[in-house]
């Protein structure tokens, strides 16, 4: 039981890891304490929210859109149950599929909680393994708020919100997050009336001012309801609906707002229970994350963290690139991750993506810079599809015309953003993209005007 890498945590971070030190030729291992491998992302997160949004998405389309193309269906009947049923099936198919590569790259699997108990030691319930390297890629959980007990049944994280067996009659969201907004599109489309309290003046903080903006309005038009500037205190859970005190974010006189079913989603934290780290003198920073170097590694020689429960954005493909990265060091590789070109998507109807710098960023930091737009109400796809919500934008610098970030609200924005991504990644200019050849019809073609319009020559607008 004495491996080159152990790795503790198998999400998306763990996971890719070891696959990567196995293809390297490193002897490696996993500890797993939950009964399946796959962490949040494939468990409780990225995928089964993925399946609900696909599944909810289309159930709402063949209620409302279809009458509008000629096809006649009756009245979408909701099957709930099976609809969750789809949700697991996914979610077990993912599953199956770590543990086949495990299985495929010939890593050793352990079951059980890993507890660091001296250098290149770990202890799973009781029994000792052993390693020259340790990559903890322990992950996050969900953030409580002070004196609000999370049941899993009315009063719900992301988890219990995936998982709900009767559409509620009223949704009260805590958080204009990300999952505030998957999750409360997913329950308004099946029928939920859905308000969502938010603590800032805006929706998703740390988006482009603009993107969110519209994208508020969006979600309006489809009935979701903001609260905005505001906090909740307390849930009074006696009674047969929730009572929720919400008052203005500063302070002051408190409402109640009746809900079925309360979301709590206002972020999370990283986990790091039962690791033995303070045994181990593992440094931790302020917010509770694992402390890390330009290396991936902590402060004591030979264990490494990747992942959510490292500093930066907690995000799946985030963590598998440096999963990647801090293998290919640990084999004496140049493993490294460009952490200015991970795109950010929000999978919504129509989705939200984004990549680089926002405008604010870039105005604080006093970097000049040219912004080209492109509304998809002029993309001949976006109009013959009736998709004509949104709009790409690209900002690159003033002087070099590098492109430094770009913004779509769109269908398929998750899709898109990568062509802007890999630009980045190749210092690639707005020219660049303006000049690449892109099919037709597609709401790609956005992409390339809005590259065009950085240069105030769009075609078609
Ligand atoms: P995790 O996936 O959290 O995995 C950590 C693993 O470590 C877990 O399996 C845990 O059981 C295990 N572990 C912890 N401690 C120990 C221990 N001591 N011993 C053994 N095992 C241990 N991100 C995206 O990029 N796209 C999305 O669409 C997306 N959707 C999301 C939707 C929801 C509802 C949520 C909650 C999150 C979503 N995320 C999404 C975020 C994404 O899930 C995380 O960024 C990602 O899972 C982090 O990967 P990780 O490997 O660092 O940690
Ligand atoms: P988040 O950080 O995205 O949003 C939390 C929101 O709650 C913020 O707008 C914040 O201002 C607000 N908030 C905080 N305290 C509050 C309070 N007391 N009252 C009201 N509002 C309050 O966190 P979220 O949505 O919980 O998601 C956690 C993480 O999971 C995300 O940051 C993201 O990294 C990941 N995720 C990614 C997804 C994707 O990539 N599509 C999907 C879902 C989650």
């Amino acid at each position: 039981m004495s491996y080159d890498l152990v790795v503790i945590g198998t999400g998306p971070a763990g996971y890719v890891c070891a696959i990567r030190a196995a293809q390297l030729g490193l002897k490696t291992a996993v500890i797993e304490k939950d009964k399946t491998f796959g962490g949040t992302c494939l468990n409780v997160g990225c995928i089964p929210s993925k399946a609900l949004l696909h599944a909810s998405h289309l159930f709402e389309e063949a209620g409302h859109d279809f009458a509008g193309m000629g096809i006649g269906v009756s009245k979408p009947k909701l099957d709930l149950k099976q609809m969750q049923a789809f949700k697991q099936e996914g979610v077990d198919g993912n599953v199956k599929g770590v543990d086949f590569l495990f299985k495929k790259n010939k890593i050793d699997t352990f079951k059980g909680t890993g507890k660091i108990t001296g250098p290149g030691k770990i202890d799973v319930d009781g029994k000792t393994v052993e390693a020259k390297h340790i990559v903890i890629a322990t992950g996050s959980d969900v953030t409580r708020l002070k004196g609000i007990e999370i049941d899993e049944k009315r009063v719900v994280s992301s988890t219990g919100a995936l998982a709900l067996d009767k559409v509620p009659g009223k949704l009260l969201v805590v958080g204009a997050g990300v999952i505030g907004l998957e999750l409360g599109s997913v329950w308004r489309r099946l029928g939920a009336e859905v308000q969502v309290v938010e603590f800032l003046d805006r929706i998703l903080p740390g988006m482009d001012g603009e993107v969110a903006r519209q994208f508020q309005r969006i979600l309006e038009k489809q009935g979701m309801s903001f609260k905005l500037g505001s906090k909740v205190t307390a849930i009074d859970n006696k009674g047969k609906t929730l009572k929720a005190s919400v008052e203005p974010a500063a302070g002051g006189k408190a409402e109640t707002i009746e809900a079925d079913v309360v979301l709590v989603a206002v972020g999370r934290v990283p986990y790091t229970q039962g690791l033995g780290l303070k045994e181990a003198g593992v440094e931790m920073d302020d917010r509770g994350r694992v402390k890390i170097d330009d290396h991936f590694q902590t402060n004591v020689k030979g264990i490494f963290a990747i992942g959510d429960v490292v500093r930066g954005a907690m995000l799946a493909h985030k963590g598998e690139d440096e999963g990647v990265a801090v293998a290919e060091l640990i084999a004496g590789k140049a493993g490294h991750v460009n952490y200015d070109a991970i795109p950010n998507v929000i999978y919504t109807y129509p989705e939200v993506a984004s990549v680089g710098k926002t405008e604010e960023e870039l105005k604080q930091a006093g970097i000049a810079y040219r912004a080209g737009k492109f509304p998809f109400t002029a993309n001949g796809r976006a109009k013959v599809n009736k998709t004509t919500d949104g709009f790409v934008k690209i900002l690159a610098d003033e002087k070099t015309d590098r492109i430094l970030g770009a913004h779509i609200i769109g269908p398929d924005a998750g899709t898109m953003i990568s062509e802007i991504t890999v630009a980045m990644e190749f210092s690639g200019s707005a020219e660049d993209v303006a000049r690449t050849c892109h099919p037709h019809p597609t709401l790609s073609e956005a992409v390339k005007e809005a590259a065009l319009a950085v240069d105030k020559r769009p075609i078609h607008m």
